[in-house]
């Protein structure tokens, strides 16, 4: 029986607010107010663990003392001040000054945004501006990947492949020079049941650049594991491709860590795995554990050689706002202090060693994928047919989910991944507690 606090904040909420990615008018379920360790408390005190960070996002969990700590001496210091018009604070110099130290591929000019989406936003201006700079104002078209999620702003909804148009229909046709390629998310590959279909994927997008003309082409962007996608990892190969496309046909690499940045993969960077040297990477998310909503965007001295003597017209009010730069030092602090991407890569390992042992044999599970605490499992109706769980099922098998006490997601393409990123700090014996809780689910389910 739901309490009477509980059902009045839940009225309330029915007549005040509409949410993203819910059904407008329809009753939401739960209401939460207090989280420890990995662990998310609802109204009813009920215990959740959080085992997709919720969108990813919140690698530290869900109470971290030593931000707490960083965000109230700085708000006891400034609550604010802009960083246009030649100004900035103590904090977002220090916060560069860090993340020049840990970024992949040398790249240490920044600039900072609110989140995800902005920074998506930012990088592919940045990309198109870079090139207006350089008189080639030609090169404007941006290529990005089928089942990619990048952002929903105005400008990085038309990068983002996932959705097959749910997520873009109702907003009318897209702007110019936006092209999509087929992803490498091989076990539903576009270009059907097909060996090496990653390295289709690599070979297509060579082929539209040479059809559209590489002297039209500003970027590619891609996120170093597909994220929202599916948790889906590239073969070997694919970036080594890609990157080889990029360079070959004077277009610039994007790279997007938004979601796989700071520890997820077991690296502080994705790019790490593959050595990548973006020229733009998109940070947001773990970079304050999400503590205070934070983004940015670091570059290259090539691409920032552009800009130089020259004004970027671009810039967000909250845009390296000091107590969000203070957030981030100190969670970057943490991150470095208690070697969070190893325990990344060893609770990972471990995840996936049980993965393949255990759930692989169920008739639901038909592949898993994504490496460190950015995993999923595929689930399938079938494994012969491939046939994803419907979105039915999906609803029945995440409240079962909720029910007993996990929280994550089933999403991807078909709606049929479900979600293994728990908050970085995770044990092993957590990460077995949560696995023991959801292996006789997935057991115990039937497809009709
Ligand atoms: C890879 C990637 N890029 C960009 C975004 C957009 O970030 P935000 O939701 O903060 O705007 C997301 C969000 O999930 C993401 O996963």
């Amino acid at each position: 029986m739901t309490s009477k606090r509980t059902q009045e904040l839940i009225q309330a909420d029915k007549e005040h607010q509409v949410h993203p990615w819910w059904i407008t008018g329809q009753e939401i379920s739960r209401v939460f107010e207090k989280g420890h360790g990995i662990y998310l408390v609802d109204t009813e005190g009920k215990e959740y663990m959080d085992f997709a960070s919720q969108l990813v996002c919140s690698n530290l969990g869900h109470h971290c003392p030593e931000i707490i700590e960083a965000i109230t001496a700085a708000l006891d210091k400034i609550h604010y001040v802009t960083n246009f018009y030649g100004q900035t604070n103590v904090y977002a110099i220090e916060l560069s000054q860090k993340l020049a130290q840990i970024t992949p591929g040398g790249l240490k000019r920044f600039y900072y945004t609110c989140g995800g989406s902005e920074a998506t936003d930012t990088a592919l201006k940045m990309a198109r501006a870079y090139w207006y700079f350089k008189g080639q104002a030609g090169k404007y078209k941006i290529i990005s990947l089928y089942d990619s999620y990048h952002g929903l702003s105005g400008y990085s909804i038309n990068v983002t492949g996932l959705g097959g148009g749910r997520m873009h229909s109702p907003f009318g046709p897209a702007p110019a020079g936006f092209l999509r390629v087929p992803s490498y998310y091989d076990y539903r590959s576009m270009f059907g049941d097909v060996p090496d279909s990653a390295v289709m994927s690599a070979r297509f997008m060579e082929k539209v650049v040479q059809q559209e003309g590489a002297a039209t082409i500003a970027a590619f962007i891609a996120e170093p594991i597909l994220g929202s996608g599916g948790h889906v990892e590239p073969p070997a190969e694919w970036w080594a491709m890609v990157t080889e496309i990029c360079r070959k046909n004077n277009i610039l690499l994007i790279v997007d860590e938004v979601m796989t940045g700071f520890c997820r993969t077991g690296k502080m960077f994705a790019s790490e795995h593959w050595n990548l040297q973006p020229d733009i990477m998109t940070m947001a998310k773990g970079i304050t554990a999400a503590v205070l909503p934070f983004g940015g965007v670091a570059f290259s001295d090539e691409v920032y050689s552009a800009f130089e003597g020259k004004p970027f017209p671009h810039g967000f009010t909250y845009a390296a706002h000091p107590v969000c730069c203070a957030a981030s030092i100190a969670t970057i602090d943490y991150y470095l202090k208690n070697r969070i991407a190893e325990n990344a890569a060893k609770v990972g390992e471990h995840i996936k060693n049980r993965l393949d042992a255990e759930f692989m044999p169920l008739p639901c599970v038909g592949q898993h994928g994504g490496r460190g605490l950015f995993q999923a499992i595929e689930l399938v109706t079938d494994k012969g047919s491939k046939k994803p769980i419907s979105v039915a099922q999906n609803g029945v098998l995440t409240q079962k989910l909720y029910e007993q006490g996990i929280w994550t997601r089933i999403q991807g393409p078909n709606l049929n991944r479900m979600e293994i990123c728990p908050p970085c700090t995770i044990t092993v014996e957590e990460a077995d507690k949560a696995l023991d809780i959801i292996k006789p689910i997935l057991a115990g389910f039937k497809p009709e």
